[in-house]
């Protein structure tokens, strides 16, 4: 083991900070074999008080005071939001100072400009714990799958929204309860609006198609629809076509556009995501070589996402005057409008099937239909595979439409 004392700022003792301090410090010596260095938290900045924690005497309100002691290495940012954290983490990189961070929505929006000041500073900006939690999914595009060219990601990302669908689907559970349950265990964020509404899977597939590309791709031009409207029924009829209903983020290279969204999806039990439950996340990675991979493992909560810190910070430590370099600066890839993608897709229709379905195959053309028992008065059906544009069209000129369409993913 080296002898160099590698001192960490962990900014922000929140649910992924505190989790970092206590993986530092539970698996310390492990982690300073690995490391080759011992690995000691000197500085936790928040503004609340902790009184009885043991990080009490490391605990400081003033960022000038880490960013003034030059040994300080490391800075853990795990603040969340985008400000004051886009100034902290871009002074600390300016510092010569490494950065770790769990904090998507600084990544999403200031990722390429972080990159590039940790380029040119020398220094890393890791940012494993932004997506899928405590899975490696990022140092694996970056360092593993490097000799195939990525052609599309397809993600469960949100571990809150694939815990509620999970919970409302086998339990039975209404969306608000569901919620509440993950709110308890620390999955959601702050406001758990950016997991309902899809925002928090968007900025994560923004970020893994970015890498996956070597092209940065904006997630404000991500078409994003959350999960607020999917409904018991909706998975019942899911259930009767042997499918079940994702919050899926997928990306998908076509010529030098890309088409890229975050929506609900039904999937059935062949693939491979169907089986991804509660609180888990999982990417299936498809490479013009490698074929599909896929990486599957907690997706959110503090321990989960603070181990993913945590391993950046080791990564830190083994290369403290090494950049380790990050490929996002292709030509900006054009995203394809999702009316211009195809798939196929849901429907539900108040009313019988005998006295409707003549009307829905003279503008669907040939459809599948489903009929839910417990479910009277209604019945649903499923399309052929069509342009978005051409579906949206149709589906404006049929009556007795219930609730929106759901896209079909088989
Ligand atoms: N709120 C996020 C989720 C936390 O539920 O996936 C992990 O990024």
């Amino acid at each position: 083991m080296g002898s160099e004392m590698v001192k960490v700022a962990v900014l922000g003792y929140g649910t992924v900070g505190s989790g970092v301090v206590e993986v530092l410090q539970t698996n310390r010596d492990d982690i300073a074999r690995r490391a080759g260095n011992v690995i000691e938290v000197g500085y936790v900045l928040d503004l609340r008080e902790f009184p009885g924690d043991p990080v009490e005497t490391i605990l400081v309100h003033d960022y000038e005071e880490i960013l003034a002691d030059p040994e300080v290495r490391v800075i853990v940012e795990t603040m969340g939001g985008v400000n004051p954290a886009y100034d902290f983490t871009k002074r600390a990189l300016q510092s010569g100072r490494h950065v770790c961070t769990s904090n998507k929505e600084l990544v999403a929006q200031h990722g390429v400009e972080l990159l590039e000041i940790a380029r040119a500073k020398n220094v890393n900006y890791l940012i494993e714990a932004s997506c899928g939690g405590g899975i490696p999914i990022i140092r694996a595009l970056n360092t593993s799958l490097t000799a195939d060219r990525i052609e599309a990601i397809t993600g469960i990302l949100n571990g809150t929204t694939n815990y509620i669908l999970s919970k409302m689907a086998i339990e039975g559970l209404e969306f608000d309860e569901a919620l509440s349950q993950a709110q308890a265990n620390g999955y959601a964020e702050r406001n758990p609006e950016a997991d309902i509404e899809g925002h928090d899977a968007c900025r994560k597939i923004a970020i893994l198609s970015s890498l996956a590309y070597g092209s940065h791709i904006d997630y404000t031009e991500v078409c994003t629809e959350g999960i607020t409207r999917v409904s018991t029924k909706d998975m019942l009829y899911a259930s009767a076509l042997n499918a079940s209903i994702k919050l899926l983020a997928f990306s998908k290279r076509e010529g030098d556009r890309v088409s890229i969204a975050v929506c609900p999806a039904m999937i059935r039990r062949e693939n491979p995501l169907f089986m991804v439950e509660d609180v888990f996340n999982a990417v299936l990675v498809r490479g013009n070589m490698l074929g599909d991979a896929m990486f599957y493992g907690s997706g959110a909560g503090r321990l989960p996402t603070a181990s993913a810190v945590a391993a950046d910070v080791v990564d830190c430590a083994m290369h403290l005057e090494e950049h380790l370099p990050v490929h996002t600066g292709g030509e900006p890839l054009n995203i394809v409008p999702i009316e211009e993608t195809t798939s196929r897709f849901f429907v539900r229709i108040e009313g019988e099937v005998s006295a409707h379905l003549s009307e829905i195959t003279g503008l669907m053309g040939e459809v599948e239909v489903v009929a839910v028992p417990e479910i009277a008065g209604e019945f649903g059906f499923v399309t052929q595979p069509m342009k978005e544009a051409e579906f949206r069209k149709k589906l404006d000129a049929l009556g007795n439409v219930h609730g929106r369409f759901i896209r079909v993913f088989f």
